[in-house]
């Protein structure tokens, strides 16, 4: 992959997405950069979790361009654009209990694994070398969210926060070029949220377009280097984050009634 290649953003065109006749998201166009951290933001049931859906291709908008860099999306299914590098985090946390920490990041690789996910947990030959290599990449991505003490514990006996963490680590251990996470502080303590914030900020890299939804403002307003607002499918709003936290409309409608 070329410097230049890889600083290319994320271009959402005219996007509109409807079921039936519902109206989710209308007139979306933005720029989503690599080498920052973009917040997504808006009320529930903005549309922010179904935008991250027309991105990965798990929704087919009606209307709209999806580019990534010279790349057209829009005719690509999930898995090509999986195989492109797009990665995600979902609302709810969603690990495996049987598996270890490393296992479930490794599980991150399997549109990667040349042997399949299968094979890479077989006691064969070939299954053995690969699944040495896929947990030394899960390793280096645990450190990456500070989690290597942690490798070979289970999920059930952990916290969420370390839960979150290790959710990140299996989106990040493929090197994507699109990371999306979807309200990755949810259900934290203010400790685990400041382990969080530190996490996302090590993760701001050149050739990385991340994305992230969330409802806690003060992480979105510290990590973020630009932020996008959302309200019942539309675009509200686009700025930094003191632009945003400024803009008469966004406190009325988001901002405003948020002060619980
Ligand atoms: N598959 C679907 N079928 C029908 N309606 C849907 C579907 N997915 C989303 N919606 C509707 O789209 C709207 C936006 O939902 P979405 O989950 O994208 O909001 P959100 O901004 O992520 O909200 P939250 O902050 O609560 O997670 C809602 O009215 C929701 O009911
Ligand atoms: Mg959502």
């Amino acid at each position: 992959m070329s410097a230049a290649m890889a600083a290319e953003p994320l271009v959402v065109e005219q996007l509109a997405l409807a079921f039936g006749g519902v109206r989710v998201l209308q007139d979306i166009a933005l720029e989503l950069r690599a080498g920052e951290i973009t917040g997504l933001i808006g009320p529930n049931g903005a549309g922010k979790t179904s935008f991250f859906n027309c991105l990965t291709g798990l929704y087919a908008p009606q209307q709209g361009r999806i580019r990534l860099g010279g790349l057209q999306l829009e005719r690509v299914p999930p898995a090509g654009r999986a195989a492109l590098g797009f990665s995600r985090s979902f609302q709810h946390v969603a690990l495996c209990p049987e598996l270890s920490v490393v296992e479930n990041v490794m599980i991150g690789l399997d549109r990667q694994s040349r042997a399949g996910w299968l094979d890479a947990f077989l006691p064969l030959p070939r299954g053995r070398a690969e699944r040495a290599a896929n947990r030394e990449r899960a390793l280096a991505a645990l450190s990456r969210v500070g989690l290597a003490e942690v490798a070979d514990r289970s999920p059930t006996e952990l916290p969420p926060g370390v839960l979150r963490l290790t959710e990140i680590a299996r989106a990040i251990v493929g090197a994507p070029r699109v990371l999306l996470l979807d309200e990755p502080a949810a259900g934290l303590n203010s400790v685990e949220t400041r382990d969080l914030a530190d996490a996302l900020k090590r993760l701001r890299a050149p050739e990385l377009v991340l994305v992230v939804v969330e409802h806690d403002m003060d992480l979105i307003m510290e990590v973020c280097d630009t932020i996008h607002v959302l309200n019942v499918g539309r675009l509200l709003a686009s700025g930094t984050p003191a632009a945003v936290r400024a803009n008469p409309e966004v406190v009325r409608v988001y901002l405003g009634d948020d002060d619980d």
